[in-house]
């Protein structure tokens, strides 16, 4: 087996399947393609979450789509040749994702190696997210579709996908969150930062549609400086790189001062922070789920969202976008009003800390490695 992560909201995902996977005799291989390199979007992930150094380090690096991705392409197809492995696991809709997928497919008939998809079937619709590509290119191209919510298998039904290449495993960042909650509270965020448990809002913003344009940028930190005007709480803002970059290309430093702005937040202080929120304010998909898994309102700063069970059966609630200071304050008052519960007491099905179990069964029964697919 060879497990691929590059980015940041992989990490949490494989660290579940690699320690299920050794529990069951199983010697899985990770490759880390590098896709994010820095302290705070990488190593950290490791260190908080027990992860083991890769066997693989591809270091790719920020680039380009096409050259970021043509990269992962070139450093993974020697490592796959070499490994021989049944199957190459992927998780997410990140670049590295399909990178690491696409390889596969075109060694399967050399390789034998087949390809399961840990998080398959979430669709946005929207075409001109990176993730949507990446996350429909990446089914199409994967033998057992390992599917995180119910909703999933009627999208890739509709994509003519068959149904004996998909399996409902449930949502494995939710075996993270239920295995370090109890050490993410010990680090206590907030209190850190001197504000009391549910007395702060919790934001975070690095979606390219909210940060690369300007007006963009400016009007989504308008409105969750709105927000915390709104509440009277204090925002914080742990900044994205990517978000970091473009407020300085813009000169918007300025509209960053009525927030509590802190460093990418490693995965223990993130949770921390979101546990203790009043509410949170994200265009993050991860975050939509661990809020409904918290039981903390939030609302999500994007045009829609392919994790609906956060809406119907979570805390989450959409603003209309882009977000304005006037716009944002209905689907806040919603989200605060429906309250909050404890973790683990409501949620979605299969959000229950046995995703990774339930995955290893399914790669263990479609079986070792079979032969060449025609
Ligand atoms: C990527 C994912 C996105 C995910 C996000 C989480 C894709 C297409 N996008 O977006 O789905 O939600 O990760 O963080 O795969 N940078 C650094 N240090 C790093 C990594 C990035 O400074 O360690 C900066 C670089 O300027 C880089 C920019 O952030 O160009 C964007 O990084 P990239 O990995 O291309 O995309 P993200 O916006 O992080």
């Amino acid at each position: 087996m060879l497990l691929v992560a590059g980015a940041r909201p992989n990490f949490m995902k494989v660290a579940p399947v690699l320690r299920a996977l050794e529990e069951r005799g199983h010697d899985p291989l990770l490759v880390h393609t590098g896709q994010h390199y820095d302290l705070e979007m990488s190593e950290a992930f490791f260190r908080d979450l027990d992860i083991p150094e890769p066997d693989h380090h591809l270091g790719v690096g920020s680039a380009s789509h096409a050259v970021q991705t043509a990269r992962i392409m070139e450093a993974m197809e020697p490592v796959l040749e070499e490994a021989g492995a049944d199957w190459l696991v992927v998780v997410g809709d990140v670049n590295s994702t399909l990178a690491a997928a696409l390889v596969a497919s075109k060694l399967r008939d050399e390789s034998g190696t087949r390809i399961a998809h840990v998080e398959a079937g979430l669709r946005s619709g929207n075409w001109s997210m990176p993730e949507e590509v990446n996350r429909v290119l990446a089914d199409r191209l994967s033998d057992l579709l390992l599917t995180p919510s119910r909703d999933a298998a009627g999208n890739l039904e509709a994509e003519g996908i068959e149904a004996d290449r998909v399996a409902f495993v449930g949502n494995v960042m939710i075996d993270t969150l239920f295995q370090h909650l109890p050490r993410a509270r010990e680090r206590n965020v907030g209190g850190t930062l001197g504000l009391a448990r549910g007395e702060y809002v919790a934001a975070t913003l690095h979606r390219p549609a909210n940060v690369d344009h300007q007006d963009r940028l400016a009007g989504a930190l308008e409105a969750l400086e709105a927000v915390g005007r709104h509440l009277d709480l204090p925002v914080v803002l742990p900044l994205h790189p990517r978000t970091r970059t473009r407020v300085e290309a813009f000169q918007l430093e300025a509209m960053l001062e009525p927030f509590r702005v802190i460093p990418p937040a490693g995965y223990l202080e993130m949770i921390s922070l979101l546990d203790g929120a009043a509410l949170a304010l994200t265009d993050s998909g991860g975050i939509q789920e661990e809020t409904t898994a918290l039981g903390v309102p939030c609302v999500t700063l994007r045009q829609q969202t392919e994790r609906p069970v956060t809406v119907t059966e979570g805390t989450n609630r959409l603003a209309p976008w882009p977000p304005t200071p006037e716009s944002i304050r209905e689907p806040v008052s919603r989200a605060v009003t429906g309250g909050r519960w404890e973790p683990g007491t409501r949620g979605p099905e299969g959000w229950d800390g046995q995703a990774a179990r339930r995955i290893v069964e399914q790669l263990e029964r479609h079986g070792p490695k079979r032969e060449a697919i025609d």
